[in-house]
């Protein structure tokens, strides 16, 4: 079955999806995306990802392009023509097509562009085999809390996480502080037991997964502390984890070849990726 996209009001097939070559989203990386897991047909934490998706805007002095219930509508049928029930949706907005200039173009509509593709989602909270991690200087700009499409600095650390066989690289500032991962959310489980994650402020992207596992785990009467942590102590944590809406919740076993716990996914982050897994059953059940 082909794939459909999406494109400014048209779904046509991917062979055919064309954006303009003044569309500043390719010229300025001026535009903020969304990538949304669905499960059993329904997109887990829907007004979560909207909400960041126009607060993201909103930084940038962007506006939606529709209303929202158009919106929705476009999110429902582009999961239809595609045909997936469990995978990801992935959108983008750009400031839209203007002669190259850098300042904000005036009367020009966001072009959106949306995607859908299949995803085989774990239902097991221990079939999880443990993430490698590698650390990398964390070289991004002051505005991470903005999901921007501008990801160079990302796609250099994740390759650099790939090249020596790792699955994530988590980001370090200046200070031998985790900022994050490069498409992931950071954890450890502290020597006192406390789970910990950064807190939120612009030196990282406010995870849709790491608010809900937030919740869950104070739910279930997990202490969750909001602090920064450093590489340093994360190799010497009990456990350390990741969380985001592709990898749900994954056990770290080693970063930088240093082992971490007994070299498998600790007990706390099976736990988590219980929950969550118990969480997108329940969202998947309600339709
Ligand atoms: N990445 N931090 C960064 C830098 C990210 O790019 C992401 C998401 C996260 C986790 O956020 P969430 O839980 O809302 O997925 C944290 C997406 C999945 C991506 O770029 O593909």
């Amino acid at each position: 079955m082909s794939r459909i996209a999406y494109v400014n009001g048209q779904y046509v097939p991917h062979a055919e999806a064309h954006i303009h070559i003044e569309d500043r989203g390719y010229q300025f990386a001026d535009g903020v995306y969304e990538v949304a897991a669905v499960w059993r047909g329904r997109i887990i934490d829907e007004d979560g990802h909207l909400t960041r998706l126009k607060r993201s805007l909103d930084e940038l002095h962007m506006t939606m392009p529709m209303a929202d219930r158009p919106f929705a509508m476009v999110c429902r049928e582009t999961l239809r023509q595609n045909r997936v029930r469990d995978g990801i949706i992935y959108i983008q907005i750009s400031r839209g097509v203007s002669r190259r200039d850098h300042p904000f173009p005036e009367n020009v509509e966001r072009a959106l562009v949306m995607t859908a593709r299949a995803v085989d989602w774990p239902t097991d909270a221990d079939d999880d085999s443990g993430a490698h991690v590698v650390s990398v200087a964390d070289i991004r700009w002051l505005r991470r809390d903005v999901k921007s499409i501008s990801l160079l600095p990302n796609v250099l650390a994740k390759q650099e996480a790939r090249d020596k066989g790792a699955y994530e690289a988590w980001l370090v500032d200046e200070d031998g502080f985790v900022t994050e991962g490069s498409s992931t959310n950071a954890w450890i489980v502290d020597g006192d037991g406390k789970i910990v994650t950064r807190q939120l402020d612009n030196n990282i992207l406010g995870g849709i997964t790491r608010s809900t596992v937030i919740a869950l785990a104070r739910e279930n009467g997990l202490e969750v502390v909001e602090r920064p942590f450093s590489l340093a102590e994360a190799l010497g944590a009990p456990e350390a984890l990741l969380t985001s809406t592709t990898s749900f919740v994954r056990g770290i076993i080693d970063i930088d070849g240093n082992q971490i716990g007994d070299g498998t996914p600790g007990p706390v982050s099976r736990r988590l990726r219980g929950l969550y897994l118990d969480y997108c059953r329940g969202a998947g059940s309600n339709q």
